[in-house]
């Protein structure tokens, strides 16, 4: 495949590809603190019109340390504030020599727009509330490595479903490799289309703690919301906050997950946030080694990926 935009177009096996090239990469980066040469000559933008820390950052570390050439773009301090269209820049990215152009963008749809208008590889890093497969991946990896598996596993994925990008290409990506999801969230915080995704739904997070192998917990999207559909922070802290009392229902090997950035004392507690059955940090780390893979895979190296570091 050329470009990574959805979860929903991997196979079972492109995604175990990408799951298992992270692990071979993990260790191979385990051996050695050097640079893989497998990138080198390669030009690997970072197109970001939305804010981001942990994406832009781990692309950036992900593509450096295959040897790749970055080049970060952020929409602010460019010409996109004096209305150049996204057309536009991706054309005189091109023209730079971009063999990918990772792309956040606040529409949903704009890396497949892109696609279609450069011939490097677009990788969608977060588009508006439709996707953010990278993340979904490191999510599968982050839970293969800590439960040794995913096929058969119960996923409860809490919260502000609507504005969540991070939601939809987990539920696509954990379906396809095996997995049980129930997405857990009021009414009002769910898409009018979730009754066509491969998902339980519920409205009774109390109810779907004790049967749950992973917990992940959405970031609530205070920027996206509306008052008519979010009365307040208190209230939905009472029904969907995962607090002591919540993390309590857990079997005692289930794992707690979030994408972050998180809100602290909203969506969960700081306690079970930085609790040992917590996965928060170690996704971040997982998250260089699966864009690795992702750029690896897409770009094909001139050099094997694995063995070798210079
Ligand atoms: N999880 C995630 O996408 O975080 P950033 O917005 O910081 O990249």
């Amino acid at each position: 495949k050329r470009h990574l935009i959805s979860t929903g177009d991997l196979t079972r096996d492109d995604a175990l590809l990408i799951l298992d090239t992270a692990e071979e990469l993990a260790r191979v980066s385990q051996r050695s603190i050097k640079k893989l040469p497998t990138l080198r000559g390669r030009t690997v933008v970072n197109l970001f019109f939305e804010d981001s820390t942990r994406t832009r950052i781990s692309f950036e570390a992900a593509a450096k340390r295959l040897s790749a050439d970055v080049i970060n773009f952020s929409a602010k301090g460019s010409s996109v504030s004096k209305g150049e269209s996204l057309k536009d820049t991706a054309l005189t990215l091109e023209a730079m020599g971009a063999d990918a152009v990772v792309i956040r963008h606040s529409a949903s749809g704009a890396p497949h727009r892109l696609a279609t208008w450069v011939r490097g590889s677009v990788v969608n890093a977060g588009d508006g509330t439709h996707e953010h497969p990278t993340q979904a991946l490191l999510d599968a990896f982050s839970i293969r490595r800590r439960l040794g598996r995913l096929e058969g596993l119960k996923i409860a994925v809490v919260g502000d479903v609507l504005h969540s990008r991070v939601a939809r290409s987990n539920v696509l990506l954990l379906h396809t490799l095996g997995a049980e999801v129930t997405l857990v969230a009021p009414p009002t915080l769910l898409p009018v289309a979730v009754g066509t995704w491969p998902c339980q739904i519920s409205y009774d997070l109390d109810a779907v703690l004790p049967k749950s192998d992973v917990v992940m917990m959405l970031r609530v999207q205070l920027e996206r919301m509306n008052a008519a559909y979010f009365p307040s922070a208190r209230e939905y802290s009472r029904r969907y906050g995962l607090d002591r009392d919540r993390f309590a229902r857990l079997h005692d090997d289930a794992i707690v997950m979030h994408p972050g950035p998180m809100n602290r004392g909203m969506e969960i507690s700081a306690e079970v946030a930085d609790s040992p059955r917590s996965t928060i940090v170690e996704q971040v780390a997982n998250g260089v080694t699966v864009r690795m893979a992702v750029l690896y895979l897409l770009l094909g190296g001139s050099e094997p990926a694995i063995g070798g570091a210079e």
